[in-house]
């Protein structure tokens, strides 16, 4: 079957409703009870069988007017409001369980051979979580996926000076609270309780089980956030299921209201609105954000992710392990349809003028090229990205083709200027892979290399926006000097795996960070691969500002996402890896990053062949993590904890 295009209308997802307005310890704060459940959404359009997937949602479906609405939760879920240091508090729920209180499986194939939650492994510290990976004869010999109870832990993506109780620890995650968990279950991570204790003291919260508080302080630059889960071994298929919506952080110092018109010097007007809580219906939206991603379907409509490394879906693989190696666990996975809010192939009806997009790309491992080329005379300028807005607006139109690459959790914020378009429909491409970036073909343009339908009607009434050339957007506090460079790499290597009579074999490729450090006898720059398991090496001083070198010595581009900081991309040099001796060679001159990664941002390219430097400063002390956005590769062993400051006892 093929999956038609273009004829289901661009799902805007509303305002999260919020819970409450609380006061706590003499500050106002937005209060939500959020849960993750599981339910039918008719992704593909109608006529084509529904989805079971799982959201996010307010508990109760929130209320209007004392008056119960529907169930509010949805795959992606709705845009948590944030606003300028306002402190928001979630009661993150995770509500996996059937009508009869047991628990649900999870809906796609959990590897239980990879380094992951793992709550049949009980409480042993030394094993939950924190066991041995991939080789395991007893998994091995047994390869079936696992089928207990699902871990959830949510992380917002982009929030800045989260105490890392906060911060939805890969480690911190917790089973539904559900009648039939099988005894000798871990019901929660190994970070869980400590994070729980420091939580409890911090907000003053009570607690029950399944469910963690956490609070955001919003006292970043407003910035286009997002929130998923992030549990060990598990985000792959988790977000694959659903579990991820926009955080918006408006307001502040580096807010809209600061944007100024050039030729006024009075506050610039940006296209709008963006939904907002308690909304009318039918009301016209401007501001629109934009979760691309990828799927793939089974014929009864259920998601398609592959259950085993043999598999082959016609664009790649097929991967086969050659040696005792996890055998379910794929290197990436590209679905062969694109999803934009909820639905495949998605329009919008757009009138001749000016609109606000927020784009995410919310894929697992593809990298999209927006392209925007086949709707004529359109013109687009990029105004921000994860840290907010840009040093200055950037004309893609006039400077880069009409084209902008968006990794794997990067966003975009885009002002699209159909003002000259014609009357019509055109279609918003993808020039990105099918496959690894920079290396697999094109996309293809019947099915992957489309994203949306723009159909542009006449406007109605006046465009009384600031048009993008004149917007004089915030100025950008730029960080003080770094006092520490630190050496990282990206590493693909063979795994090492034993065989039955414990000699080692070696197993298809893997990926990994690590550390780059100079020989004290040759002076060359020498890595070594880490784990995830292994200590801590990147561990900041509270307050401090470094410089980290990501060299990446594989053939591929990761995006390199760092917890609880915003950093400005340095620049970018090519090296030369030899793997032979595990070196790197630094040649060439430095590239000042792109003009659309000015300012600020969480997520950067590290394109194969380069270094590329990113600057933070890190403010708040605990325990985080930094990875790769490719959520396959943070699921087996791309994905490092770091520490700000002291070590937690
Ligand atoms: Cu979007 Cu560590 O994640
Ligand atoms: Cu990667």
């Amino acid at each position: 079957t093929t999956v038609p295009k273009f004829v289901t209308p661009l799902l805007i997802p509303p305002a999260m409703p919020r819970a409450d307005v609380i006061c706590s310890r003499g500050e106002q704060i937005d209060y939500y009870e959020i849960s993750v459940r599981q339910f039918q959404e008719q992704i593909l359009p109608a006529g084509l069988p529904a989805t079971t997937v799982w959201g996010y949602g307010p508990v109760g479906g929130g209320k209007k007017h004392g008056r119960k609405q529907a169930d509010l939760h949805h795959a992606p879920s709705l845009t948590i409001e944030a606003r300028y240091d306002r402190p928001v508090r979630v009661k993150w729920i995770n509500e996996l369980v059937d009508q009869c209180g047991n628990f649900l499986p999870h809906l796609l194939p959990v590897d239980p051979t990879l380094h992951w939650a793992n709550p049949p492994q009980g409480t042993d510290p030394a094993v939950n979580g924190s066991g041995p990976r991939d080789s395991r004869p007893e998994f091995t010999s047994t390869p079936g996926p696992y089928t207990g109870p699902v871990p959830l832990v949510t992380h917002v993506h982009g929030a800045v000076g989260v105490g890392d109780e906060s911060d939805g620890y890969t480690e911190a995650w917790y089973l539904p609270d559900a009648d039939d968990i099988p005894a000798g279950f871990a019901t929660v991570g190994t970070w869980y309780n400590f994070f729980k204790g420091k939580a409890a003291a911090k907000f003053d919260v009570t607690w029950r089980p399944g469910l963690a508080i956490f609070q955001y302080p919003n006292t970043d630059r407003a910035s286009t956030n997002w929130y998923h889960d992030h549990t060990l071994g598990l985000t792959r298929l988790n977000v694959y299921a659903g579990p991820a919506g926009f955080y918006l952080l408006r307001g502040g110092p580096a807010g809209d209201d600061a944007v100024r018109d050039s030729r006024t010097g009075r506050r610039a007007v940006l296209p709008g609105p963006a939904p907002q809580e308690n909304d009318p219906p039918n009301r016209r939206y401007r501001e629109i954000p934009l979760a691309i991603q990828d799927r793939s379907f089974n014929a009864d409509g259920s998601l398609f992710y592959p259950d085993s490394r043999a598999f082959s879906d016609g664009i790649v693989g097929p991967y086969i392990p050659d040696g005792p190696f996890s055998p379910i666990w794929n290197p990436e996975f590209f679905g062969n349809t694109i999803m934009v809010n909820g639905n495949t192939w998605p329009f919008l009806e757009v009138e001749q003028r000016r609109y606000r997009f927020r784009a995410l790309n919310g894929c697992d491992a593809r990298f999209l090229i927006l392209d925007f080329n086949q709707i004529p005379g359109v013109e687009v300028w990029a105004i921000g990205n994860e840290g907010g807005f840009l040093a200055a607006p950037v004309n893609l139109t006039a400077t880069n083709g009409n084209q902008l690459l968006m990794s794997p959790a990067e966003r975009a914020d885009l002002i699209v200027d159909f003002t000259n378009v014609p009357v019509g429909n055109h279609v918003l491409r993808n020039a990105g892979p099918d496959g690894p970036f920079p290396s697999a073909a094109v996309a293809d343009p019947a099915t992957t290399g489309q994203i949306m339908q723009v159909q542009v009607v006449p406007r109605v009434g006046p465009d009384h926006t600031t048009p993008p050339e004149f917007l004089q957007l915030p100025g950008i506090t730029p960080l003080p000097a770094e006092t520490l460079t630190r050496g990282l790499a990206l590493v693909e290597q063979a795994a090492t795996g034993f065989d039955a009579s414990g000699d080692p074999v070696e197993g298809p490729v893997e990926v990994l960070l690590g550390t780059v450090a100079p020989d004290p006898n040759t002076g060359a720059l020498v890595w070594t691969a880490r784990g995830w398991a292994e200590p801590v090496t990147e561990n900041p001083a509270t307050g401090a500002t470094e410089v980290w070198e990501l060299y990446n010595t594989t053939v591929d581009a990761h995006p390199i996402h760092i917890h609880e900081v915003k950093f400005e991309v340095v620049n970018r040099q090519d090296i030369i890896a030899d793997p032979a001796t595990q070196t790197v060679q630094v040649v060439g001159s430095t590239q000042p990053p792109r003009s659309w990664e000015t300012g600020f941002k969480d997520t950067v390219v590290a394109l194969p062949g380069q270094v590329t430097r990113v600057k933070a400063r890190f403010s708040t002390p605990g325990q985080f993590v930094w990875h790769c956005h490719i959520v396959e590769h943070e699921d087996n062993e791309m994905m490092r904890p770091y520490r700000i400051g002291p070590r937690q006892p």
